[in-house]
């Protein structure tokens, strides 16, 4: 028996096994067992028929999701909760299904972080800086979910909605869910966006899918190395790239893209950004271990360092805005 008011092992225990239960997610949506529970609740070996799987393995993953809170089991059936109908039943922009699959994959990359902690630099080979890196093309569209709901804080910050034939640069655009969002807000607007070839590719679907690419379009390139031109763009976006960066590299792509926008022209940045002690929201905390893990130079930096960057790049009015998710927005001009 342990004294009364120790501590408990359970959060310890829990984090221990934090690599199984990001594995069993990604087992579940990979094998499509949400999308197999939402017409109705159903048995393991029903589960098992319809998604092709064991029955074996089907009632592991079932035990795990229902110890977890997001499948119900009553009578003999299980069913979704409505956080997996929301966030992990295909088909809707919320579906966070496929990002667990990716960081599925990704745990034996993790395996090696105690060797990355312990040098400061990356174990991969394909670090954020390598050309068209074949990551990016699985990461991106399922990172979607994570800045469509931003994308829409922002737009609406903005006015984006009512400003007119307005456009923009989206630097590493990724999956083009900014645009995507941004063009279906504004039927008169333009989008552009900086990325690899590769993942134009997908950002021009996953655009296409919204309706909008005839005012999309994509520049194939390193944004390290592309000109950006000069008072073209009214809003720039940077979204989920300062953390891969080194402080000199973020300076000179605000400074470009300073450049880039009109007079008056706003920059708006999406990032994990910790308060200026280094605490913050416990996802944005835990990010920059994946950073020494993907990356040379990249971390999670403060809300200090932005600040800073942005103002040498010659930015005078810097708002930062948190959002309901981990990450938070800056808006620059
Ligand atoms: C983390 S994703 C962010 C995607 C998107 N901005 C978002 O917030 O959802 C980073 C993106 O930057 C692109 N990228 C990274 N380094 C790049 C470089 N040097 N040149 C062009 N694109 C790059 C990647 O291909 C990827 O699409």
């Amino acid at each position: 028996m342990s004294a009364p008011n120790a501590p408990s092992p359970e959060r310890v225990l829990q984090l221990i096994t934090g690599g199984w239960a990001a594995a069993a997610l990604g087992s579940a949506a990979r094998h499509g067992v949400f999308a197999a529970l939402e017409s109705g609740g159903d048995a393991a070996e029903g589960v098992a028929q319809k998604t092709g799987i064991s029955v074996r393995g089907a009632q592991a993953v079932l035990d795990a999701m229902t110890g977890f809170g997001l499948i119900r089991l009553a009578g003999g059936k299980y069913t979704n909760t409505p956080e997996a109908s929301a966030f992990l039943v295909p088909g809707k922009p919320s579906y966070l299904g496929a990002m667990a699959e990716v960081m599925t994959d990704g745990l034996a990359e993790w395996a090696k972080l105690p060797a990355a902690v312990k040098t400061g630099a990356p174990t991969t080979a394909n670090t954020t800086d390598m050309a068209d890196n074949p990551f990016w093309h699985a990461l991106v569209p399922a990172i979607a979910a994570l800045s469509y709901p931003i994308a829409q804080a922002a737009s609406e910050r903005l006015g984006i909605a009512k400003a007119g034939p307005v456009s923009w640069l989206d630097v590493g655009g990724g999956s083009g869910v900014w645009s995507a969002v941004w063009l279906d807000a504004n039927r008169q607007a333009r989008g552009v966006q900086i990325d690899w070839p590769g993942v134009n590719r997908i950002a021009r679907g996953f655009v296409g899918g919204f309706g909008v690419a005839d005012r999309f379009s994509a520049i194939d390139g390193d944004f390290h190395l592309t000109d950006f031109g000069s008072s073209k763009y009214d809003f720039a976006i940077y979204a989920h790239i300062a953390h891969q960066e080194a402080p000199s590299d973020n300076v000179a792509l605000f400074r470009k893209v300073r450049r880039a926008l009109k007079p008056g022209g706003t920059l708006v940045v999406n990032d994990f950004i910790l308060d200026d002690d280094r605490t913050g929201h416990p996802f944005a905390m835990l990010f920059a271990s994946q950073m020494v893990l993907a990356t040379r130079n990249g971390l999670t930096w403060r809300k200090a360092d932005y600040r800073g960057w942005l103002a040498e790049a010659g930015f005078t009015s810097i708002d930062l805005v948190p959002t309901p998710s981990p990450s938070t927005l800056v808006f620059a001009s």
